[in-house]
């Protein structure tokens, strides 16, 4: 395993060790689920970051949750900035003066693009290309993104990799491929480094479980742990490959940090590697929340007709991002849980 010369990444990534030379980061989508935890680390590990968000998906109490638990003089160390990344001219603001970017804001679900593909392309696309255009000005070192497994569409191959794809399934996933082909016309045409992430199924503590297109993992959790029964599309035999968000920072930081010079472009899974079916998690997080509240009592799920737009299998083959950025998933996704839990039952009783 090459170190690349990267600082330990601490077992349980609680901890980044800090760089010998502090990088100024800009993360957009701060508010949102992974943002928040990509700058809880930036800041844990001594860094300046300015972060964007425009709310729509994301929550100032997520901020205030970081704030609480990086501390205030760390908290110093960050400048927020509300605005759309539909605004160019929001854009090269953020980006003035950032050495790395890791731009996460974006609308996802599925099911969301397809009642609402404009909005979905205006923040998905055109929000991304005024990301790149103002990183390319302002001259920023690497720009790492969140890309998607969903750009594997209806390609049959498991475990994916990288470099074979099919036809999207959804407005959402022609979003993301098409980020990545922006990204790789964006280092050929102007020499940038550009570093795409397809995070497979992402799940940890700030996941928002209320809306129409909540995630499935915080979803039920939250009605599991309120009595009720969970709704699942399909036999639920489909299946995904969960990762934990401990794992995704590790992949975004090493992304950001491996050494490298000159333009370069490239495309990584994110997962863990490992295939659980909806009917195995439900099992998981009726385990987890019964250890959690003993007196709960649980109600088999309700099968309805599968959703549109669903893939039916997904498992990520790694190895890609092993080799090139020494990746090491550090959750399975039953230790993610078992670490989450006790969020999403503290998020529940605050705000049932
Ligand atoms: N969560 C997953 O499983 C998963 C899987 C694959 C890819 N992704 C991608 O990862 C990224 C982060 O996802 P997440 O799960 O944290 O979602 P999230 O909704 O919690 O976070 C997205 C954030 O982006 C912000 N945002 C949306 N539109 C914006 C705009 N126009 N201007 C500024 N900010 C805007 C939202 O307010 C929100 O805070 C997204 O790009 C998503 O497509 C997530």
């Amino acid at each position: 395993m090459h170190d690349f010369g990267l600082p330990p990444i601490d077992p349980t990534f609680k901890l980044v060790a800090a760089l010998a030379v502090p990088q100024r980061w800009l993360v957009t989508g701060s508010a949102g689920f992974i943002g928040s935890h990509l700058l809880e680390y930036l800041l844990r590990a001594g860094h300046a970051v300015v972060s964007l968000d425009n709310f729509s998906t994301g929550h100032q109490r997520n901020l205030d949750e970081v704030r609480q638990l990086v501390g205030e003089a760390a908290w110093a160390r960050h400048r927020f900035i509300e605005g759309d990344i539909v605004d160019p001219v929001t854009c090269r603001q953020a980006c003035e003066g950032a050495d790395i970017v890791l731009h996460q804001a974006a609308l996802g679900s599925v099911p969301r693009s397809i009642e609402d593909p404009l909005r979905t392309h205006a923040v998905n696309a055109t929000g991304f290309l005024n990301m790149l255009v103002a990183s390319r000005d302002a001259g920023c070192k690497r720009f790492v993104f969140a890309a998607s497994s969903s750009t594997y569409g209806d390609h049959p191959g498991l475990p994916k990799v990288e470099d074979r794809i099919g036809n999207p399934l959804s407005p959402y996933a022609v979003t993301k491929y098409l980020d990545e082909l922006y990204a790789g016309v964006f280092t050929r045409s102007y020499g940038m480094q550009t570093v795409g992430l397809r995070y497979f199924n992402v799940f940890g503590a700030r996941q928002d479980p209320n809306g129409a297109y909540a995630a499935v993992i915080p979803r039920w959790a939250a009605s599991i742990a309120q009595g009720q029964s969970c709704e699942i599309f399909g036999d639920g035999e489909t299946s995904r490959d969960f990762c934990f968000i401990d794992n995704v920072a590790q992949a975004n930081l090493r992304a950001a940090l491996v050494p490298g010079e000159g333009p370069r472009f490239d495309i990584f899974n994110v997962a863990f590697g490992e295939q659980t079916t909806l009917n195995q998690l439900h099992g998981l997080l009726c385990e987890n929340l019964q250890a959690l509240m003993p007196n709960l009592k649980v109600l088999p799920p309700t099968y309805r007709e599968f959703r549109q737009g669903d893939v039916r299998h997904s498992l990520a083959n790694i190895g890609k991002a092993a080799t090139v950025l020494g990746y090491v998933p550090t959750h399975s996704v039953r230790e993610g849980l078992r670490e989450a839990m006790p969020w999403y039952v503290d998020r529940v009783c605050r705000h049932p």
